[in-house]
């Protein structure tokens, strides 16, 4: 009987360049190079939106009940072409999957409706884009740098009616005397920026908290990495020691070890207090990422 066995063109490729006739000479890094990338991983640094997608895929497909409500009710989630798997006809991308898993943490510790709410370096405005969406809030605030809060009032404009969008009040840190002259806020947001300020610059905003908030939401990493593997520091050394010398916590740690994330916790409850009177109420993983960590305090003088 006659039979074609022959390798593939893709194999003959593959064997050519990859899994040559040397492969077995040396087989100490095999698995983490462009041997195994042909046989049972693909490589990290060629497949990155591969891997990417497979993780929001697979956090979509885990999301619970409530948190599809929450995505749901988000509106214009395509603007900016972000990168998106479809489940269940429904596209999803990391930064709203993120948003409502937060919303879901604060949600239960925090009443929104009528809420006033002050955000500490809102980026492009998914979270307050996700709790608009989700609640009746009365009002909206966003600190933040001049160039970033040209982008959060552009993408806001864009994807909030015209009642939500009248909600939000941009402020520049420059001018963070008409957060002190304002009414006192519900709840304050910090996601993923304190770790990136000096830490002077958190003491400040801590304090501020402390006088004019009854509740602060902290979400940020509790400690730093230095493993080039892990991003190449593809911004350059300066860059790679800007990060460790901000936030509150720059411990170095194995941020894939989830024994050393837990060590780690008690110094990130600590750091994230704004003060005496406040207590922390619930905390968890910041999920999706091994190293972020999400509190939530009260503010016992509220
Ligand atoms: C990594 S982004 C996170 C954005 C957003 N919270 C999110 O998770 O999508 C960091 C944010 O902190 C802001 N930021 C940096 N330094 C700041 C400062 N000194 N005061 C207020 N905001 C600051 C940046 O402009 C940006 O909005």
């Amino acid at each position: 009987m006659a039979r074609n066995l022959q390798a593939s063109p893709q194999w003959e490729r593959i064997q050519q360049h990859w899994v040559t006739e040397d492969s077995a000479v040396d087989l100490t890094s095999f698995k983490s190079d462009n041997r195994n990338y042909n046989i049972a991983l693909w490589s990290p640094e060629a497949n990155g939106v591969r891997y990417l997608k497979t993780f929001v895929y697979n956090l979509a497909i885990g999301l619970g009940e409530a948190d599809w409500k929450r995505l749901r009710n988000i509106r214009n989630r395509d603007i900016g072409e972000p990168l998106t798997v479809r489940v269940d006809g429904e596209p999803v991308c990391l930064d709203y999957l993120q948003a409502v898993q937060e919303l879901g943490f604060i949600e239960r510790q925090v009443g929104l409706g009528g809420a006033r709410v002050l955000e500490i370096g809102a980026g492009y405005g998914r979270t307050c884009h996700a709790m608009l969406a989700n609640h009746d809030a009365a009002e909206y605030w966003i600190v933040d740098l001049a160039n970033t809060l040209t982008l959060s009032r552009a993408y806001l404009r864009e994807v909030l009616d015209e009642a939500d969008y009248a909600k939000v009040r941009f402020v520049d840190v420059r001018d963070i005397d008409q957060v002190l002259e304002a009414p006192r806020f519900d709840l304050c947001v910090n996601i993923h920026s304190f770790t990136e300020m000096t830490p002077e610059t958190v003491q400040d905003y801590l304090e501020l908290i402390d006088e004019k908030c009854a509740a602060f939401y902290v979400k940020n990493p509790v400690g730093k990495f230095l493993d080039r593997k892990l991003d190449g520091h593809f911004k350059g050394r300066e860059a790679v020691e800007e990060a460790l010398s901000t936030g509150p916590l720059r411990k170095v740690l194995d941020i894939f070890d989830d024994q050393a994330v837990a060590a780690a916790v008690p110094d990130y409850i600590a750091a994230y207090r704004p003060g005496d009177a406040w207590e922390c109420v619930a905390d968890a993983r910041g999920v999706p990422w091994s190293y972020f960590w999400q509190a939530l305090y009260k503010n016992g003088d509220a």
